[in-house]
């Protein structure tokens, strides 16, 4: 691939704009100025520096991030901060999106990517991927709310039935659950539906990728493991179809 392709595809602007930059010496190839845009390299395990920074070549981009409360999901965040706050230029240039969405006061994991195809599938409402939330709720939660969570609730505008896959209850006032749909509000609803309210939401696992080392506002690049695994996971959803 050419020099200056490569940069293009890892957000560094325009064809124009990293052509200058390398004729510029900005770019380092095995710690040597390359300053011709048609440098052609091979990706594969490629390092390379922009301005003395060092960047690892990534086709896509899979990123987990630990939201915060007060957060949205949306580019055009309106009454509070944006996800992509979190993300410096060159990333946001790659056109990340986030995978499904969290409310704005949820916390927890959330993915994002600049793999279209990655999105679609684990966005698909036919698509089954197990989540895992944790929750406090407004009132106590009893064992019959428990079964009704576990056997399936109706949701207002929806059409089936809502069926948590694991209910425990944590304390009298917090609850785990795992659900393999992803329609808006879906836990928040569940947990109305059976006369409760969710006071505080968290997202602990999608599939069986947990966030616990992260702070909140922190974010990694999923592993080439971790991708393949999320993968996998959609391959088997689909077979399942
Ligand atoms: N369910 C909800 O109600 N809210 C979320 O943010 C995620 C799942």
């Amino acid at each position: 691939m050419f020099l200056e392709k490569m940069l293009q595809s890892q957000g560094f602007g325009s064809r124009k704009h990293c052509q200058q930059l390398i004729k510029n010496g900005a770019v380092e190839i095995n710690q040597t100025v390359v300053d011709s845009p048609k440098y052609k390299l091979d990706i594969d395990q490629l390092c390379f520096s922009v301005h003395g920074t060092t960047h690892q070549y990534r086709e896509k981009v899979y990123i987990a991030l630990n939201k915060p409360q007060n957060y949205e999901c949306s580019h055009q965040a309106t009454h509070h901060f944006s996800v992509f706050d979190f993300f410096d230029d060159i990333l946001m240039n790659r056109g990340i999106q986030c995978v499904g969405r969290l409310d704005q006061d949820t916390t927890g994991l959330i993915l994002l990517t600049d793999d279209g195809q990655f999105l679609q599938a684990l966005t698909h409402p036919k698509k089954h991927v197990p989540k895992v939330y944790k929750m406090q709720t407004a009132d106590p939660i009893t064992d019959e709310q428990l079964l009704q969570l576990e056997q399936g609730v109706e949701l207002r505008n929806e059409n089936g039935v809502f069926a948590a896959t694991q209910v425990v209850r944590l304390t009298e006032y917090e609850l785990q659950m795992a659900i393999h749909q992803g329609v808006y509000h879906q836990v928040k609803r569940m947990l109305a539906a059976v006369g409760n309210k969710v006071e505080k939401l968290h997202r602990a696992q999608i599939g069986q990728l947990r966030l616990d080392h992260l702070a909140e506002g922190e974010w990694i690049y999923l592993s080439a493991e971790q991708v393949l695994a999320a993968k996998n996971l959609i391959e088997q959803e689909l077979s399942i179809i």
